[in-house]
C-alpha cells in the first residue's frame, strides 16, 4: 500500500490567472479519484505538474526557469514532469528539450491519470497529441478545494471567441463552451452546504455565457443575466462575483441583475486596454472609447456605488503619444478604483504577432507604464479616501499576512479591508467602521458581527 502511494503521489505548481487557479482544483479531484495522493511537499512527490501561463513573454521565462531549477534539483530521482495549462498548447519547446515528459492543454485534463499511468509502464509519451476540438467543460467534476477557506472560484465558460489581435487565449484555450447552469448551480449549492459564503464566476469572458439546449423541438437558452438571476434568487445568503467581463458583451440585462440582488458583489472588472479608438481597432476590441465610456455611465447610474476596474495596455503595436494622452485622460475621465496594467509582449500565433510590427521601443513601453501605474495609484487612493468615516460589509476570508494580530476581507465593492482580529472568525460577515487607508487597502475596526 504504502509503495502505490509513494509512486502515485503527485505535486502541483500553479501560475496565471483566476482560471488556472480553479483549473488546478479541477486536475486535483481528477487524480485523486483515479488513485493519486496529492503531497504539498515536491521532495516526497514523484509526479510534478506545472499548471502554465502563456499571456506574456515573462510568464514562459518564468515557468522555463522554474523547471530547469526544478529538474537540477531532482536530477537521477525519476520523477515524471508534465506541463499543463496554457504555455502547453503552444510550445512544443518544452518536450524538444526534454525538459518534460508530457504536455497536455487545458481541454484535455481528464486525460492525465491515462498519460501518466502510460508513462510509469515506460511508455515514453513525448508530446501527447490531443483532438484539438476536443473540449471538456469538466461539469460533473466537483474541484477540490482547500480546507478553510469560504471563498471559491468555479468556471463557468471556458474559451474565447473574441479574437483581440494581442492575445494567445483562443489558441490556448479554444473556443467559447458554456457550462450546464444546473450543474453550476448544483455546485454552488454544495458548496454553500460545506460552509462557502462567496463564490467568484470564471471566464475569460463571462458576459457571452450562453447555454443551449433543445427539449421537444424546443430550445431553452440562459445566458449570463438569467444565470446570475438563477444563483442569486437559490442562493440569497452567498455572495457572487465574476470575473471577466468584456465591454462589447456587456448587456443592460446583466447591469440590471447586479442592481436587483443585493447578494450579487458591486463591482465589475472591465478590462479597456486603451483609451484610444486607433488602438481598439488594432486591438480588434470591437467596441469605441465613446462606447465604453457610455457603458460605465450607464451602470454608475443604476448602481451608483459599483467599482470599476481595468485592464490596460501601453505600448501596443503603433501606439504614439496621442494614442498614450487617450488612455491617460480616460483613465482620468473614469477614476477607476483599481486596475492591472501591462506591457505589450507579442504573443507567437496571435494576428498582431504575424501582421503587426512591435514597433514600439521598450523604454518607451515601459515609461508609459510607469506613469499609468503612478496615475492610477493617485485614483485608488482618491477612492479610498472616501470610505473613510464609512461602515463597510466585510466578509473576513483570513488573517493579514503583514501582521496575524489583523483579520482581513472584502467589501462588495472588492475592496480589501483589514482590522483587528479580536474574536472575530473566517466566514463571518462583519461591519468594519474605516478609519484609514493606503492607495489598496482600508484599515479599519469591526463595530457589528452580522450573522
Ligand atoms: N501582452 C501584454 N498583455 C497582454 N494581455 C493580454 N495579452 C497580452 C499581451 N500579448 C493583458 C490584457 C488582458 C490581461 C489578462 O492581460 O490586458 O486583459
Ligand atoms: Fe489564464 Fe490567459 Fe494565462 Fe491562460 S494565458 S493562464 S487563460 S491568463
Amino acid at each position: 500500500m504504502l509503495n502505490t502511494i509513494n509512486n502515485n503521489l503527485f505535486y502541483i505548481e500553479t501560475y496565471g490567472c483566476q482560471m488556472n487557479s480553479s483549473d488546478s482544483e479541477i486536475i486535483i479531484s481528477i487524480l485523486l479519484k483515479k488513485g493519486f495522493y496529492l503531497t504539498y511537499n515536491i521532495e516526497k512527490a514523484n509526479i510534478i505538474l506545472l499548471n502554465t501561463c502563456a499571456i506574456r513573454e515573462k510568464a514562459k521565462v518564468t515557468i522555463i526557469n522554474r523547471l530547469q531549477y526544478l529538474k537540477s534539483l531532482t536530477q537521477n530521482k525519476n520523477k515524471i514532469f508534465g506541463i499543463i495549462g496554457c504555455l502547453s498548447k503552444i510550445e512544443n519547446e518544452f518536450v524538444s528539450k526534454k525538459l518534460v515528459d508530457f504536455s497536455i492543454n487545458p481541454n484535455s485534463y481528464k486525460e492525465i491519470p491515462n498519460i501518466i499511468n502510460y508513462i510509469k509502464q515506460g511508455k515514453k509519451i513525448n508530446f501527447y497529441k490531443l483532438n484539438t476540438n476536443k473540449t471538456e467543460n469538466y461539469e460533473n467534476i466537483y474541484p477540490f478545494r482547500q480546507k478553510n477557506k469560504v471563498t471559491a472560484f468555479l468556471s463557468i465558460i471556458r474559451g474565447c471567441n473574441n479574437m483581440c489581435t494581442f492575445c494567445i487565449v483562443p489558441f490556448t484555450r479554444g473556443r467559447e463552451s458554456s457550462r450546464n447552469p444546473y450543474s453550476i448551480l448544483t455546485e454552488c449549492k454544495k458548496l454553500y452546504n460545506n460552509g462557502y459564503k462567496e463564490i467568484t464566476l470564471l471566464g475569460q469572458n463571462v458576459d457571452s455565457y450562453l447555454w443551449i439546449k433543445t427539449y421537444n423541438n424546443h430550445k431553452i437558452h440562459v445566458n449570463f443575466a438569467q444565470l446570475l438571476n438563477l444563483l442569486a434568487t437559490h442562493l440569497p445568503f452567498m455572495r457572487i462575483r465574476f470575473t471577466t467581463s468584456n465591454p462589447h458583451d456587456f448587456s443592460d440585462e446583466i447591469i440590471q441583475s447586479l442592481s436587483r440582488y443585493s447578494n450579487i458583489c458591486k463591482h465589475i472588472h472591465l478590462p479597456v486596454q486603451s483609451g484610444s479608438n486607433k488602438m481598439l481597432k488594432l486591438m480588434n476590441r470591437q467596441y469605441t472609447r465613446e462606447h465604453y465610456i457610455l457603458l460605465i455611465k450607464k451602470i454608475k447610474k443604476i448602481i451608483p456605488e459599483c467599482s470599476i476596474s481595468h485592464d490596460i495596455m501601453t505600448g501596443f503595436c503603433h501606439e504614439n503619444e496621442e494614442d498614450h494622452k487617450s488612455t491617460i485622460s480616460l483613465m482620468n475621465q473614469i477614476k477607476y478604483h483599481y486596475g492591472y496594467m501591462f506591457m505589450y509582449s507579442p504573443r507567437p500565433g496571435t494576428y498582431a504577432y504575424r501582421q503587426l510590427p512591435d514597433n514600439v521601443p521598450y523604454e518607451i513601453k515601459k515609461r508609459r507604464l510607469q506613469e499609468i501605474i503612478t496615475l492610477q495609484k493617485q485614483h485608488s487612493y482618491f477612492h479610498m479616501k472616501q470610505y473613510i468615516g464609512h461602515i463597510q460589509e466585510v466578509l473576513i476570508e483570513g488573517c493579514s499576512k503583514k501582521n496575524n494580530m489583523y483579520l482581513y476581507g472584502k467589501n462588495t465593492q472588492n475592496i480589501t479591508v483589514v482590522f483587528p482580529k479580536k474574536n472575530y472568525k473566517i466566514g463571518n460577515f462583519v461591519y468594519v467602521k474605516i478609519l484609514d487607508c493606503t492607495s489598496a487597502t482600508l484599515i479599519g475596526n469591526i463595530i457589528k458581527y452580522i450573522n
